[in-house]
C-alpha cells in the first residue's frame, strides 16, 4: 500500500505520531512544533546527532518523536532524507503520521526540505514482500508534511514521485531473474512508457540481428530467453539538447562458459541494475519535465552457458563496426553496453551516461556503498559528479590511463574484453566502453558494488537499492550542454 503524503499548515489532529526536530546537544529550533522533555531524551542518550530518533510519549496520549538534525549550518537535503527516515523506522507500526521539521531549515530551501523528507520516509517505508506470506511490510498508510506554500507542496509533489521512481529500479532488481527475464523487462517498459507519456522501441531477437548488435546478439545465443533493445525516448517541446542513457540489463550473469562460482552467481539477478535505474529514471521525467530530450537504451539478455553459447576466443562484431575477441565471457557487460553506446553516437546526442553492474575490480577498489565514475570529458563528469552529491550517491573519478590502453590490444580482432590480469579491472572495463563513444562527452557509472545493499541502512533497506535514479534525476533537472558538443554544433 502506497503511503498518501500531503501538506498541512497545522500538526493534524488525526496523526499518532508527530517527528520534530532537535539540534546537535538538544536544542530545539525556536519555533518549535512540540515542546519536548529535554531531560527524557537525554535519560536514553540521545544527543540529536542526524538520523537519530527518540520517540517519547504525548501530552494527548500520542507520541512524539525527537528527529535528529546535527548542528543547525550543517543542514541540507541528507539532513531532512535521513531525519524523515528515521521517523518512518520509529513509527513502523504506526497508521498516521505528521512530520514538522522545516522550522529546521534554516536557510535552506523550504521546498528542497520538503522533497528530501518525503524522499527519506518514503525510500525508508519500502520492502520487497511479493513473495513473502507473512511480509513486514510498514503499516503507515498517511503522512503528513507540515508546512505551507507552493514551493513546499512543489517539493513534495517532487520527493513522492521520485521515491516511487527509486522503489520501481528496486523492485525490478529484486525480482528474481526466472520472472524478470529480457522479455518481461521490455513489456514492463512498455506499459510505463504507455503510462507516463514516452516513446518507446523494442527489438525482438530477430531486429537485434538484423540491427547489426552483435555483442547483444552473441551474449544472447547461450540462453533460452530471447534478448531485448529496449529504446525510450522522453521530448520535451523546446529541448535544446540530448542526452543519452545506457543502462546495463543482463537480467541474469551466470558467467556464461566462464562459469561463475555458485556464490559469485547468488545476487546475478542484480545484473540489470544499470537497466532498472534507467528505465526508473526515465519514468519520471513527463512528471518533472525537465528541458532536455533523453534517450533511454538498454540491451538486455541473459548471459547463460550452454552449447550455442559463445566461446573464449570467439570474435564478435559490435554495431559500430569494431570487432571484439572475448576472451571471458563473465565480462559481457561491457558487449552490451558497446552496443548500446554506439546506437547512442548514431543518434548523435550531446552527451551520454552509462550506469552499469560491470566489475567486481570496482568493488574492490571503492567498497560496495560507492559507484567508480569514469568517462572522456571533465565537465560532463563534474555535472555526474554534482548530481550524484545533491543526491547524496556516493560516486569517485577513476582515471582511464592511457598506459593502460594497451591491455585490451587483441591478437587477432580490434580489441579484446578483458584487460589480461585482474589490476585495474575498473579502468580497463571503461577503456574497452570508451572505444564505443567517439568524441560525444560521455561518462561512465560502475555501480557493481551500490546496486545492491547487504544490510538495512537508514532510507536504503537491504537488496536492490534504486542506485542512480536519484542521480540521472539531479543531472537531467540540472543539465547544462557540455562544452564540447557546443563548440562541435558551432562548427
Ligand atoms: N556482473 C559482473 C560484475 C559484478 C560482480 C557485479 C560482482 C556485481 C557484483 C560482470 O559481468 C563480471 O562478471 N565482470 C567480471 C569481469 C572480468 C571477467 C574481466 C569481473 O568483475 O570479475
Ligand atoms: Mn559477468
Ligand atoms: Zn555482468
Amino acid at each position: 500500500m502506497p503511503i498518501d503524503v500531503t501538506v498541512s499548515a497545522q500538526v493534524p489532529d488525526e496523526a499518532q505520531v508527530l517527528g520534530v526536530p532537535v539540534f546537535a546537544g538538544r536544542q530545539q529550533p525556536s519555533a518549535a512544533a512540540a515542546e519536548l522533555d529535554l531531560n527524557y531524551l537525554a535519560e536514553r542518550g540521545f544527543e540529536g546527532k542526524v538520523g537519530e530518533a527518540c520517540a517519547m510519549p504525548a501530552d494527548d496520549g500520542g507520541t512524539v518523536v525527537a528527529l535528529g538534525m546535527g548542528k543547525p549550518d550543517d543542514v541540507d537535503a541528507e539532513t531532512f532524507r535521513r531525519a524523515g527516515s528515521a521517523f518512518v523506522r520509529a513509527t513502523w507500526k504506526d497508521s498516521s503520521g505528521a512530520l514538522s521539521l522545516l522550522e529546521a531549515a534554516g536557510t535552506f530551501d523550504k521546498g528542497a526540505a520538503a522533497q528530501a523528507i518525503v524522499e527519506g520516509a518514503l525510500l525508508a517505508s519500502y520492502r520487497f514482500t511479493k513473495y513473502k506470506s507473512d511480509g513486514k511490510a510498514c503499516r503507515l498508510e498517511s503522512l503528513v508534511v507540515v508546512g505551507k506554500g507552493a514551493k513546499v507542496q512543489t517539493g513534495v509533489d517532487r520527493g513522492t514521485r521520485i521515491a516511487a521512481a527509486v522503489a520501481l529500479a528496486r523492485d525490478l532488481v529484486n525480482e528474481p531473474a526466472g520472472a524478470m527475464t529480457p522479455s518481461q523487462l521490455a513489456e514492463v517498459a512498455t506499459e510505463i512508457a504507455e503510462r507516463e507519456g514516452l516513446a518507446i522501441t523494442v527489438l525482438d531477437e530477430v531486429a537485434i540481428a538484423n540491427e547489426r548488435l552483435g555483442g547483444l546478439q552473441g551474449v544472447a545465443q547461450g540462453s533460452e530467453q530471447p534478448p531485448r533493445l529496449i529504446e525510450l525516448v522522453y521530448e520535451p517541446a523546446g529541448a535544446r539538447s540530448t542526452v543519452a542513457l545506457v543502462g546495463k540489463g543482463i537480467t541474469f550473469d551466470s558467467g556464461g562458459l566462464s562459469l561463475k562460482t555458485a556464490d559469485g552467481m547468488e545476487t546475478m539477478k542484480t545484473d540489470m541494475g544499470g537497466a532498472a535505474a534507467v528505465l526508473a529514471a526515465m519514468s519520471v521525467l513527463p512528471a518533472l519535465n525537465p528541458k532536455v530530450k533523453v534517450i533511454g537504451i538498454i540491451p538486455t539478455t541473459e548471459n547463460m552457458p550452454s552449447g550455442t553459447a559463445i566461446k573464449p576466443g570467439d570474435v564478435l562484431k559490435i554495431r559500430n563496426g569494431k570487432t571484439v575477441e572475448v576472451l571471458n565471457t563473465d565480462a559481457e557487460g561491457r558487449l552490451v553496453l558497446a552496443d548500446g553506446l554506439s546506437l547512442a553516437v548514431e543518434a548523435g546526442v550531446d552527451a551520454i551516461i552509462d550506469l552499469a553492474t560491470l566489475t567486481g575490480a570496482c568493488m574492490v577498489a571503492l567498497g560496495r556503498t560507492i559507484a567508480g565514475l569514469m568517462g572522456n570529458d571533465d565537465g560532463w563528469i563534474d555535472q555526474v559528479k554534482a548530481g550524484a552529491d545533491r543526491a547524496s550517491e556516493g560516486v569517485w573519478h577513476l582515471p582511464l590511463p592511457e598506459e593502460y590502453r594497451k591491455k585490451i590490444d587483441s591478437e587477432i580482432a580490434d580489441i579484446k574484453n578483458t584487460g589480461g590480469d585482474r589490476y585495474g579491472g575498473a579502468l580497463t572495463a571503461g577503456l574497452f566502453l570508451r572505444e564505443f563513444v567517439g568524441d560525444v562527452p560521455w561518462a561512465h557509472l560502475d555501480i557493481a558494488g551500490p546496486a545492491r545493499s547487504e544490510s538495512d541502512d537508514g532510507y536504503t533497506p537491504k537488496g536492490g537499492s534504486g542506485f542512480g535514479v536519484r542521480t540521472l534525476i539531479e543531472l537531467l533537472t540540472h543539465y547544462r550542454r557540455p562544452a564540447k558538443a557546443r563548440a562541435a554544433a558551432r562548427a
